[in-house]
């Protein structure tokens, strides 16, 4: 997506918190902001829950959960699958964008229509009124698994936002700056959470807090995470 992105990174920028949140299907007095550009739409996924977790399922199904190796030689404590038409893989080699699960060859599952319909609306708030997701990335963290910080930056198109859902059992979202020793915010988050970044806070550090032990209806002891992107 070209001018459209840019002029949605630019209405980010010019967009006071107030006017962020003026549609009527946004306005929370829970929802906050991070920093110009990322926002915390607090329960925004619930209405989707049922379809979400029924999608979840049928994904994993399809393509099951795996513990990735990363270019360091380290196995990631995170257990991951994705669906969409490209699927962030991660392996001794590197990191990049598949069309095909490495594991068997086949394309990754479709983007369940709820996925794409929860991320259009989340990106929606944003100012971001265009948002096609192509990757999702589903992240399941059982009790102990974290994720260190990192950035997003393997998409083509840093105009596009990320939109990032939060199911299961709590977790501590870290939320850094621009660079990788600025310190992190600790965001609380829960079942149903939304966080969207884009604009001037697309290349922010973030991460997640090693997971406690704790249960939850959706995933039993696990926290699911979705990652919607624009990939190409
Ligand atoms: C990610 O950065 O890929 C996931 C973030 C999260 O699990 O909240
Ligand atoms: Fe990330």
């Amino acid at each position: 997506m070209g001018p459209r992105g840019a002029a949605a990174a630019a209405s980010v920028i010019a967009t006071s918190t107030r006017e962020l949140f003026a549609p009527a299907h946004v306005a929370d007095d829970r929802h906050f902001e991070l920093c110009e550009g990322a926002v915390v739409l607090r329960g925004f996924a619930l209405p989707f829950e049922r379809a979400l977790g029924l999608a979840v399922r049928e994904v994993a199904s399809a393509a099951p959960f795996r513990h990735m190796q990363t270019p360091g030689g380290y196995t990631m404590s995170v257990a991951m699958t994705n669906c969409g038409a490209y699927g962030w893989v991660s392996d001794t080699r590197g990191y990049c964008y598949s069309p095909t699960d490495p594991d068997t060859g086949a394309p990754w599952p479709e983007m369940p229509s709820a996925f794409a319909e929860l991320a259009r609306g989340a990106a929606a708030a944003l100012g971001f009124t265009d948002f096609v997701p192509d990757a999702c990335l589903v992240n399941r963290y059982d009790p102990g698994a974290r994720l260190t910080l990192h950035q997003d930056k393997d998409e083509r198109d840093f105009r596009e936002p990320i939109v990032s859902v939060s199911l299961g059992v709590p977790a501590v979202f870290l939320f850094g700056g621009l660079k990788r020793k600025d310190r992190p915010q600790r965001v609380p988050l829960e079942h149903g959470d939304v966080v969207v970044w884009g604009g001037p806070a697309r290349l922010r550090y973030h991460g997640v807090a090693k997971l406690d032990e704790s249960r939850h209806p959706f995933a039993g002891n696990a926290r699911i995470n979705l990652t919607l992107r624009r990939a190409r």
